[in-house]
């Protein structure tokens, strides 16, 4: 655990799965996590790469066990924990829990302030793969302390568990997470709304240089398929999250996705790009009137561009070569929601997107 970076091979690009958090908040239960993996298997999230099955807040009891342990609540998991990751397992999946650095998780539940090597040595028998440390309650407590201890309590564990740092972005986390976790979120809680999700990208404009194989910015969970959502604000919010090398993480419901919905989160040409091997993030090259250009460099020389309206008007948005940093040559350009190639294209790009929407070309090099 030195100053570098992190790379434990454990999340050589960003994690996939699903959380219980963005629609259920903490309302969760075995039935509800088995039957979200076996979705996850049955729609075909499983092939398209989702892999963890993470249950969020409020999965624990009010109090812990005469030895200190955190126990599930009985009521909502009558068999434990251990045996949801062992169901979650068997369906070829990684399974996923959340706790919190502080005193209480944000609910207000038993979080792990002084359990820390406890905790993920409870969390590791029981089969966990993937760890989510929220920050509420944890008032004078350092971040980069204290989940500097969270890195070595799971180390200590010998079972390889992704870490997932949520300090909201607070103390500035891609300069120190890095050698931490393998992914911190950088912003405060998404909602289901189109100005939340812009929101939340504007801050994401500058990270690009922090993230990489094994360490990723998070932008928090995807609502695609939630709230006030269109299908079109969700495919370009899902589209965007892929330039950004965001952790993939569903946070709808999986047991009764509209046919366009799960359409959205399989794409395999979108996923394609967020799981680029270069692991290299997007960036923000253009900006204008409501309109935006963002740009991700990937392994073998092509590049992706989302032509992003945030108006409320159909725009054509241009894009010169010299913005994309191409040479002045030929590039073939395909459409990667419609995927379809388009003529191909010297100089320029141009792109009639809906508001709301982004156009997804991916431009290859003769
Ligand atoms: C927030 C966190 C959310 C969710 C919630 C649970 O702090 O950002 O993603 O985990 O706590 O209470």
């Amino acid at each position: 655990m030195g100053l570098g970076r992190l790379s434990d091979g454990l999340a050589p690009t960003p994690p996939m799965g699903w959380n219980s958090w963005n629609r259920f908040k903490g309302n969760v239960d075995e039935r509800l996590v088995i039957e979200s993996a076996e979705a996850m298997v049955a729609s075909g999230m499983r092939d398209a790469g989702y892999r963890y099955v993470v249950v969020d807040d409020g999965w624990m009891a009010p109090q812990r066990d005469r030895d200190g342990d955190l126990v599930a609540d009985p009521a909502r998991f009558p068999r434990g924990i251990a045996a949801v990751a062992d169901r979650v397992h068997a369906l070829g999946l990684g399974f996923g829990i959340y706790t919190d650095a502080g005193t209480n998780t944000c609910m207000g539940l038993p979080a792990s302030l002084g359990y820390e090597f406890r905790d993920a040595r409870r969390f590791a028998e029981w089969g966990v793969d993937y760890l989510k440390v929220d920050w509420c309650h944890t008032s004078g407590m350092g971040p980069r302390t204290l989940y500097a201890k969270w890195a070595m309590a799971v180390h200590a564990t010998r079972r390889p568990i992704v870490l997932s740092i949520c300090e909201w972005g607070r103390a500035r986390p891609w300069e120190w997470a890095g050698s931490i976790g393998h992914l911190w979120r950088t912003t405060w809680d998404i909602q289901p709304d189109w100005p939340s999700v812009m929101a939340i990208l504007d801050r994401q404009a500058d990270l690009h240089r922090f993230s990489g194989p094994d360490h990723w910015n998070d932008p928090d969970m995807l609502e695609v398929g939630n709230g006030e959502l269109t299908i079109d604000e969700s495919r370009a919010h899902f589209a965007l999250w892929a330039i950004l090398a965001a952790p993939l993480m569903a946070g709808n419901d999986l047991r009764d996705m509209p046919d366009e919905v799960r359409g959205a989160i399989t794409a395999p040409e979108i996923i394609a790009i967020d799981q680029d091997p270069l692991g290299r993030q997007g960036r923000r090259v253009q900006s204008k009137d409501a309109c935006e250009v963002w740009l991700r460099e990937l392994a073998g020389g092509s590049r992706v561009v989302a032509a992003l309206n945030r108006g409320t008007a159909s725009r054509e948005i241009a894009v010169t070569f010299g913005e994309l940093g191409i040479d002045d040559r030929r590039v073939r350009v395909r459409d990667l929601w419609e995927r379809a190639d388009r003529s191909t294209a010297a100089g320029e790009i141009l792109a009639d997107t809906a508001p709301h929407s982004a156009t997804v070309l991916r431009l290859v090099p003769y």
